[in-house]
């Protein structure tokens, strides 16, 4: 069997469709079924709001950020987890190679999460309540300090790409404001409670280069009682934890 190079492996990664055989696989071995992890059947979630009803951010950014970013994650998912099946059946395949589609994997993996996470944290009247409300004034003084904080690790990130995220963390079981340059940045051992987008697609649509005016529009949409129902079954999972 011929070695393939990592550029000629990666070629014919590329350029093989849904019934790929890669070099160093037998057709009998290809046509073993994919198993759960590779089965590539994530479903594209429609938003769960009405995008016409955004204050400060237009249906437009928002149907092109849903068709075409997070929509093109899933399909991305899709493809990357078929191909990483294909790839194990080929023994000859060096592992670098399967390694630079396991950093793909990754990426797509991030970027369904926080997406799935981000759309459904919209659509509210951005007033916060509840038992979050309660946590955040704890961990930070007061909701102001909180808000400052948020939005100023927002604006950090404005002209580049990211996230922030409040999370809570289950190491320290505090709720917390977290960085992340991209999709797979996240505080390990954290359960995300509420995420904003920074990536420009999230704004440039509606606001060009001014990310601040963003960020106070994705302030007034958030969905605090889906934050808060994130928070109390985080909760409980922290009190399992524990015990
Ligand atoms: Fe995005």
């Amino acid at each position: 069997m011929k070695k393939l190079s990592r550029r000629e492996a990666m070629r014919t990664i590329g350029a093989a469709g849904a019934g790929v055989t890669l070099a160093g696989m037998t057709e009998a071995v290809a046509q073993i079924p994919a198993a759960p992890a590779f089965r590539g059947q994530h479903q594209i979630k429609p938003l769960p709001f009405d995008p016409a009803k955004l204050k400060g951010i237009s249906e437009k950014l928002i149907r092109s950020h849903h068709e075409n970013n997070y929509s093109g994650a899933v399909r991305a998912l899709n493809f990357v987890e078929q191909r990483l099946d294909a790839m194990m059946k080929d023994k000859d395949l060096p592992a670098y190679v399967y390694g630079d589609l396991k950093r793909e994997e990754l990426v797509r993996t991030g970027s369904l999460t926080l997406h799935e996470i981000y759309f459904a944290n919209l659509g509210g009247d951005g007033k916060a309540a509840g038992d979050v409300l309660e946590a955040i004034k704890k961990a930070f003084g007061s909701y102001e300090q909180w808000e400052a904080e948020f939005k100023r690790t927002g604006n950090a990130l404005g002209g580049g790409s990211g996230w922030v995220i409040l999370a809570l963390n289950f190491h320290t079981g505090e709720p917390h404001n977290y960085w992340a340059w991209d999709h797979m940045h996240n505080a390990p051992f954290s359960r995300p409670l509420l995420a904003m987008d920074m990536y420009e697609h999230a704004y440039q649509m509606d606001y060009g280069a001014a990310a601040g005016k963003y960020v106070d529009a994705f302030m007034q949409n958030v969905n605090w009682e889906e934050v808060n129902r994130r928070f109390t079954s985080a909760q409980k999972a922290a009190e399992a934890l524990k015990a």
